[in-house]
């Protein structure tokens, strides 16, 4: 049986129409395409129809934070876009998570379809613990994304985006069902980029990864079809 595909395509692109090019290339090859800030602030939500259109499923990714209402109701607006997952910032507080995943259910119930995975994001890969002191947040980051993925999980919330290295650790914290979503994948000839802890596709599978975001190894390569295939067939068992 061929295992489950992970994969969720970054689509770090400034143009709606390469990023339909490349959903369309890659589409029967991976599991979604993740939009981001930038593809959203110009292409708005027209390129997320397009993107369910074509039968795949789309990650939004704009991490929402701001007072309960507004999460809610921009959760609300993404939910009747039909994404399948859409990020939000934990540091928002439990009321926050807690309106944000309500809003999910019940915009769902209402128009009939599955809610999309409110995924909860903890502290930000950019930031170290100097810069958390920084805000006023006392403790190093590993304390400070535990102590935030506990908080989701009493808010309700059914998964969270982490860096690979923190996979193994939330694994042990999380309830079973959770889904873990992890940027930061990089194979052995693959170029890091900015990224700096990164863990192959199959080692982040292993890890606990129930979703893997893959950006420039797969968009940025000559071939990328041929590129996410070869990562899907990293991940079957020989
Ligand atoms: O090109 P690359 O594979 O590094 O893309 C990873 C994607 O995941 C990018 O869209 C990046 O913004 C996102 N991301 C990340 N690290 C985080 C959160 C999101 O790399 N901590």
């Amino acid at each position: 049986m061929a295992a489950r595909n992970p994969i969720y395509v970054a689509l770090d692109v400034p143009s709606p129409d390469v990023a339909l090019k490349l959903a369309q290339t890659l589409g029967p090859a991976v599991a979604g395409f993740k939009v981001g800030k930038e593809l959203f602030v110009s292409a708005g939500p027209e390129l997320v129809r397009q993107i369910r259109g074509a039968g795949a499923s789309v990650f939004l990714d704009l991490k929402f934070h701001d007072i309960p209402n507004t999460v809610a109701k921009a959760v609300a607006a993404a939910t009747r876009l039909d994404v399948q997952l859409l990020t939000i910032h934990t540091c928002g507080g439990l009321e926050m998570m807690k309106a944000a995943e309500a809003s999910a259910q019940e915009t769902a119930r209402s128009t009939g379809r599955p809610a999309p995975v409110v995924l909860g994001v903890t502290v930000l890969t950019s930031m170290s613990t100097v810069d958390l002191n920084q805000v006023g947040v006392a403790g190093d980051v590993a304390r400070q994304v535990e102590r935030l993925v506990g908080l989701g999980v009493q808010a309700g919330l059914r998964g969270f985006v982490c860096s690979p290295l923190e996979l193994a650790m939330l694994r042990q914290v999380v309830p079973d069902s959770t889904q873990l979503v992890t940027p930061g994948i990089r194979g052995p000839g693959d170029a890091a980029g900015d990224q700096k802890r990164t863990l192959s596709a199959p080692e982040a599978m292993e890890a606990g990864a129930t979703w893997l975001v893959i950006g420039r190894p797969i968009c940025a390569s000559p071939d990328p079809r041929a590129a996410a295939e070869r990562i899907l067939a990293s991940l079957s068992p020989a």
